[in-house]
Parts: structure tokens; C-alpha cells; sequence
């Protein structure tokens, strides 16, 4: 700071006052809420979700009272949240937040940056590019290998897949940034039979539609059948999975990627989770060969625990990714570093870098690598409790993931629905494969021992429950 003067003295402006003293109120309700986490269940309870009427009112014509605004939050909308940001739940694959990214989010939002363009906020821009250079560095990606910092793997996907429909109709001889799709040469779109729906969300964004796309057979796990691979060639896309949502399971990108990238393939992974195994030293032969792709998409608010939302779309060929998005106006000045904006579909955006930067120091690789193999032992505890006790574990648990049956799909999910009521921890439901199953996913930092023996007896006591 440069010292004070006339010119730039400290003023007591009345809004300051109003500022500190809604942050100073949200801190005290913040602190009260992780501090009563363990004593309630991790789901609302039903009376708290109703007392939500109480906010979904109509508009008031008058002002309120911002202290007013932060009490009636954490009065009525705390009781009704999911009780995420403690040990316990283990639904869909949702990690925690860090201390430092929990901290950094609301100095973040005191700031109030706009991360679109370095002239507008260069601790945003440039936090944000080591970030994505830390990310690149501890997923074991190319040197060289440049990123945007989106909301979550869904746009990550979509970004990296508009760099790639971008490189290969280039190469083809099409602009597709300026004449669209009408009358483009057709790319080919390869995906598993088991790609995440966000990627397919994706493709129909990007004009490539769902149902256009070449579907390769999985084995039990989910992964890719390398011997039922299509013919590849220069205007191929061939989408891996990293990670599946249900098993954790890998591609087995090692036996593809050397074949497609000789073909002339795109490769583009969708590691929105799996791909920070590669942070572990004994997760790592996970990823083999994924480092050999073109593009990847992964989120840092699921196994990295930076809080929700981040995500990050990261490209080899920076050329691609910028020539995919970035935009040109008079008004929009450009500086000398990389611009935010060149990386990611929107222009304004919150700076969620600044988090993921927190993090990650927070972390070091240490600490990355400590969450990857505490939760992957967590999850082996899970199955190796539940298998001893009779039931039926689905999947081979290679990461944090699990799937169990704990008998027909009726039986199964009577015990998800008993298990969500009772509250002491939360499990999602799915079909893996034809079957029913309960999914546990451990992705938080803040999960210990005692979380998991408590919920895996209130699993087994839930199936007991269920039989009489
Ligand atoms: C493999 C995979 N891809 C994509 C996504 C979508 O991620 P997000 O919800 O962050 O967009 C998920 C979510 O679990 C996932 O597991």
C-alpha cells in the first residue's frame, strides 16, 4: 500500500460500516453453522426444508436491512442445507472446501473481481494462470498445456470440445468459429458407452450433437473396450473417461492413445474427478497414458475440495482453445500476460482462480496426494465393511468410489431412503450396469475414521432395519 496522503486518505464512509458489520454477522453465522454440523443430520430435516416458504416469498416492495438479509439466511436457509461441508456425506461426487479456498471465496467476493481481463484485475489473472499451471503440473499433463478456470467438468468439456471441433475442422479447412456448422466437413465424435452425460451435454452445445456419436462397448467396470475401437483418423474426436461417476473405473488410455494420436485423432478426456489420482504416487499408474490426450476437463470442487465452483478446461494446443474463444472490442483492452478471457466461454466471471489458488498452496503436492489416498482408504474401509457384513460390493474399488446392493432393487432402495431419513450420512442411489445400487462417493478432506465407522454402521443398521 502506498502511504496515506491527502489525495488517498482512509474515509468512514457510512457503507463501511454496513459492510463490516454484515461480514463480521456472516463470519459468527458461519463459524455457528460448522460447529453444530455434527449434531445434526446430514440431510434437513423436512420441517426446515418447509420453513424455506418463509424466503420464497414474493419480493417486498420496501429495502431491507441487509443484517436482517444475513439473519434470515442463516436462520431459516442453514437448517435447510445439505450438510456438505461436514464428514458424512458421501452423495454424487462432492468434496469439501478447504480452509484457504473457503477464506480466499470471501475475500474474493470482497474484492468483487471481474477475472475476464488482466487489465481489470491482475491478481485474479494472474493467480488464476499459475493455478492452472499448478493443476497442469500435479495432473502430470504436457508442459506447455494452457487452461481456463470454468464453473465445473460440464463446461470444461465444452470448452476443451470447442478447441477441438475448432483444430480439426481447421485442419480440415473450415472456419467453424466464423461460418458455424452449416455445410462443415463432419467430424466423427467416439465416446464409451459409459460417458458421463455432461460430455453429451456438451457435444449437442457445441452442434455435435448426442445421438451423432460412436458408441465403444465397456467391460463390467465401465471402461472402454480397447478391441472394440471404431477406425480413427484426422477428423475423429475420441472422448476418454478418466474416473467413472459410478465405478471410478479408468480408460484404458495407455492401449489407445499411442494408436489414435497416430491416426490423427483428437483425444479428449473427460477426468472430472480420476484425473487427480495422478496427484498420488500410488494412484498415479491410474492415469497412465492420459498425459498422451489433446484436452482434458476436470473440477477442482470435487477430489481438490476448492469449494463449489471450479472447474478447468486445459488444451495442449493453446492456439485451438484461444482461437475457440476468445473475443476482440474496442473498449476491451488487452495487456502483455494472457488474458482470462481467451481461456473460457464467458468474458465477466467471477475469480474462482484466486480460490483454486488457495487451495492448492494450502495443499501442496503433499497434501493433494494425502486427500487422494486418505479417501481411496476410506472407501476400501466402506467395502471391505459392507462385503463383510453380507452385502454385495459392484465394483472393483480402484479409487473413492463404491457401489453396493444390499439385495433387489426394492430391498436397496428402501435401505438408501432409511439411510437418508436416519441423517447420519448421506448416500446417493444408482443403476450400475442393470443392477440397483447405493453409491458411495468419499471426496471430502474433512471425512475421518470415525465418520466412516459411523456411517458404515448406520449402512448396516439401515439393512437391518429394512428386513424386518
Ligand atoms: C466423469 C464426470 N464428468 C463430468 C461431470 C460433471 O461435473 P460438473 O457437475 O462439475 O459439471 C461429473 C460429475 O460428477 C463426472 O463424474
Amino acid at each position: 500500500m502506498p502511504p496515506e496522503t491527502a489525495k488517498f486518505a482512509k474515509k468512514q464512509r457510512p457503507e463501511l460500516a454496513i459492510r463490516t458489520a454484515v461480514l463480521k454477522q456472516a463470519s459468527d453465522s458461519a463459524v455457528k453453522y460448522l460447529e453444530d454440523l455434527d449434531a445434526r443430520p446430514v440431510a434437513p430435516e423436512p420441517a426446515s426444508v418447509d420453513d424455506l416458504l418463509k424466503l420464497c416469498a414474493p419480493l417486498p416492495e420496501a429495502e431491507t436491512d441487509p443484517a436482517e438479509v444475513v439473519r434470515l439466511l442463516s436462520e431459516v436457509g442453514g437448517p435447510a442445507s445439505m450438510a456438505i461441508s461436514g464428514g458424512r456425506f458421501f452423495g454424487f461426487v462432492i468434496g469439501g472446501c478447504l480452509p484457504a479456498a473457503m477464506a480466499a471465496s470471501w475475500l474474493v467476493n470482497t474484492w468483487d473481481q471481474n477475472a475476464g481481463l488482466w487489465v481489470a484485475t491482475p491478481v485474479a489473472a494472474e493467480l488464476e494462470d499459475t493455478a492452472v499451471e499448478w493443476t497442469r503440473e500435479l495432473l502430470g499433463l504436457p508442459e506447455g498445456t494452457v487452461g481456463g478456470v470454468v464453473t465445473g467438468a460440464t463446461v470444461a468439456n465444452f470448452t476443451a470440445l470447442a478447441a477441438a471441433r475448432h483444430h480439426l475442422l481447421g485442419r480440415a479447412g473450415w472456419d467453424v468459429e466464423a461460418d458455424g456448422l452449416f455445410g462443415a466437413p463432419e467430424l466423427r465424435v467416439v465416446i464409451g458407452d459409459e460417458a458421463h452425460p455432461s460430455l453429451l451435454k456438451s457435444l449437442a452445445m457445441l452442434g455435435l450433437g448426442k445421438k451423432r456419436v460412436v458408441r465403444v462397448p465397456v467391460d463390467r467396470q465401465g471402461r472402454m473396450r480397447a478391441d472394440a475401437l471404431p477406425h480413427l483418423d484426422e477428423r475423429t474426436i475420441l472422448c476418454l473417461q478418466a474416473g467413472n461417476v459410478n465405478t471410478g473405473a479408468f480408460d484404458p488410455a495407455g492401449a489407445i492413445c499411442p494408436a489414435a494420436r497416430a491416426a490423427g485423432a483428437w483425444i479428449h478426456v473427460d477426468g472430472a474427478f480420476g484425473l487427480w489420482a495422478a496427484a498420488s504416487p500410488k494412484y498415479r499408474p491410474l492415469v497412465k497414458g492420459f498425459d498422451l490426450a489433446d484436452s482434458w476437463a476436470t473440477d477442482a470442487h470435487k477430489w481438490p475440495n476448492i469449494g463449489y465452483d471450479c472447474g478447468l478446461a486445459l488444451v495442449r494446443d493453446g492456439a485451438a482453445l484461444r482461437a475457440a474463444m476468445s473475443l476482440r472490442a474496442a473498449y476491451l483492452e488487452r495487456g502483455e500476460r494472457r488474458e482470462p478471457a481467451d481461456y473460457t466461454p464467458e468474458l465477466s466471471r467471477r475469480a474462482r482462480g484466486i480460490e483454486l489458488w488457495a487451495g492448492l498452496r494450502q495443499l501442496g503436492k503433499a497434501g493433494m496426494a494425502e486427500i487422494v489416498e486418505r479417501t481411496c482408504a476410506h472407501a476400501q474401509r466402506f467395502a471391505a465393511g459392507l462385503k463383510a457384513a453380507g452385502f454385495n460390493v459392484l465394483n472393483e474399488v480402484v479409487l473413492n468410489q463404491v457401489l453396493v446392493s444390499f439385495g433387489d432393487a426394492d430391498k436397496t432402495t428402501r435401505v438408501i431412503a432409511r439411510l437418508q431419513n436416519e441423517g447420519t450420512c448421506w448416500c446417493g442411489q444408482t443403476v450400475w450396469q442393470g443392477k440397483t445400487a447405493m453409491r458411495i462417493s468419499v471426496s471430502s478432506w474433512v471425512t475421518s475414521e470415525d465418520d466412516v465407522e459411523l456411517s458404515l454402521a448406520a449402512m448396516i443398521d439401515a439393512a437391518g432395519e429394512s428386513s424386518r
